[in-house]
């Protein structure tokens, strides 16, 4: 099993993250987003790891991770899709990018594939209503999205 430990260089990142607050259980949401990077989700012993780091008890960062949809609480895809839904999305054809995805990837919202390549959730809005229809691919962006481009995308996921 994989030792849940950071190395010396992520290590000085937690502790640059805590010198930014004057009380050091604020570094919890960027300590926890370097964690998921690392882990790719939030196991106990993660999360037990984070609250060690930051003096913070279990229950304490179960909560935060729990309330954020951002933090993963269960192993999703290499490749974690986010399609959006909301109303600027919705009247370019965002609900029908989502059933699209969804079916091609044979996943509901919050699922992942058997293989862990893929992972999909439908998301409220994300600020980028401009450039609707939208989704993101792990932290990139993709904008006035059709079916074929989407297509174009996951298919040249490796
Ligand atoms: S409604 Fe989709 S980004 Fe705002």
């Amino acid at each position: 099993m994989e030792e849940i430990i950071f190395n010396e260089e992520e290590l000085k990142e937690v502790e640059h993250h805590k010198s930014k607050y004057p009380d050091q259980k604020s570094a919890i949401m960027p300590v926890l987003w370097m964690a998921q990077k690392k882990w790719g989700w939030l196991s106990k012993e993660v999360m037990e790891y984070v609250g060690q780091l930051l003096n913070l008890p279990y229950s304490h960062v179960y909560g935060v991770a729990t309330f954020y949809t951002m933090y993963f609480k269960k192993p999703m895809g290499k490749y974690h899709v986010q399609v959006c839904t909301n109303v600027s999305c919705m009247l370019r054809k965002g609900d029908e990018i989502f059933k699209h995805v969804s079916e091609k990837l044979n996943l509901k919202t919050n699922e992942a594939t058997e293989d862990f390549k893929f992972s999909l959730e439908e998301v409220e809005c994300m600020g980028a209503c401009g450039g609707a229809p939208m989704i993101l691919i792990n932290e990139e962006f993709h904008e006035n999205v059709d079916i074929n481009k989407v297509d174009e995308l996951l298919n040249n996921l490796k």
